[in-house]
């Protein structure tokens, strides 16, 4: 099966106000002039995502959120749906970011059941895995991401676009990053967890790499096996650097 074209996604996590957009109006311009071959997202805080929605407008970034209620509406102070998020404009949304899974208790269920709210409102999920650096020191990384894999993408997602990120916990906005033997052991690993969740449909979907990939890391990381694109934090927040990183990938 022919490699899925690659993805390079931001997440900009709870950063930026309305004078954020130029950064993204400038990765968009950029893009119109010299095509990337990766796609290339920019993952934006909620109240955002119109706005860049609107100032890319015509060029090939695409814009996502960050998080979705799995239900359409309801009684949820605070949350916004999947349908809300298409609504303003979003094409992707990241799921289960270990921010999430640590901070807010969301367990492997709630991703799959927000993978399946993405899925019914037309939006493309990234769901996240990895390991923290207890369970990397424990010798338990394989057997973590990949039970990961297994409670958090459902069935639905054969057939659909959708990525796995593998983010390890201890490598996000810490600047420290694995080897890339270990990068290519995960990735490796997860694609078969992917497989055995989803049957020959496991194999369509790019697995992006994720935590402390710079400018200056991006272009071998990318290049590891089964390393389908990069999820990136702090250094998607700035176009100049966020696309030497696209152009990392080719
Ligand atoms: P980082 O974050 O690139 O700042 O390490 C990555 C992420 O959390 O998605």
């Amino acid at each position: 099966m022919a490699a899925p074209r690659p993805l390079i996604a931001g997440n900009w996590k709870m950063f930026g106000l309305g004078g954020a957009v130029d950064e993204a109006r400038q990765v968009a311009a950029a893009l119109l002039v010299k095509p990337a071959k990766a796609r290339v997202a920019i993952c934006a805080p909620s109240t955002l995502v119109e706005r860049l929605a609107r100032a890319v407008e015509g060029s090939s970034l695409i814009v996502g959120g960050q998080d979705i209620h799995a239900e359409p509406s309801g009684a949820y102070t605070g949350d916004i749906s999947a349908e809300m998020l298409a609504d303003a404009g979003a094409k992707m949304v990241i799921l289960a970011h270990s921010e999430r899974r640590s901070v807010y208790g969301e367990t492997d269920a709630v991703a799959a059941a927000k993978a399946k709210a993405a899925l019914r409102a037309g939006l493309e999920p990234i769901v996240c895995v990895g390991e923290t650096l207890a369970e990397r020191q424990a010798g338990r990384t394989l057997e973590v991401i990949c039970g990961q894999v297994k409670g958090s993408l459902p069935q639905e997602l054969a057939g659909r676009a959708f990525a796995l990120a593998y983010e390890p916990v201890w490598a996000i906005g810490t600047g420290l990053t694995p080897t890339l033997a270990q990068i290519e052991e995960a990735h490796v690993a997860l694609r078969q967890a992917m497989v055995d969740a989803l049957g020959e449909a496991g194999r369509a979907a790019p697995i992006l790499y994720g935590g402390s990939v710079k400018p200056d890391n991006a272009a071998e990381i990318l290049q590891v096996r089964d390393v389908g694109g990069a999820l990136v934090g702090g250094a998607s927040l700035k176009a100049e650097d966020f696309l030497k990183i696209v152009r990392a990938a080719g």
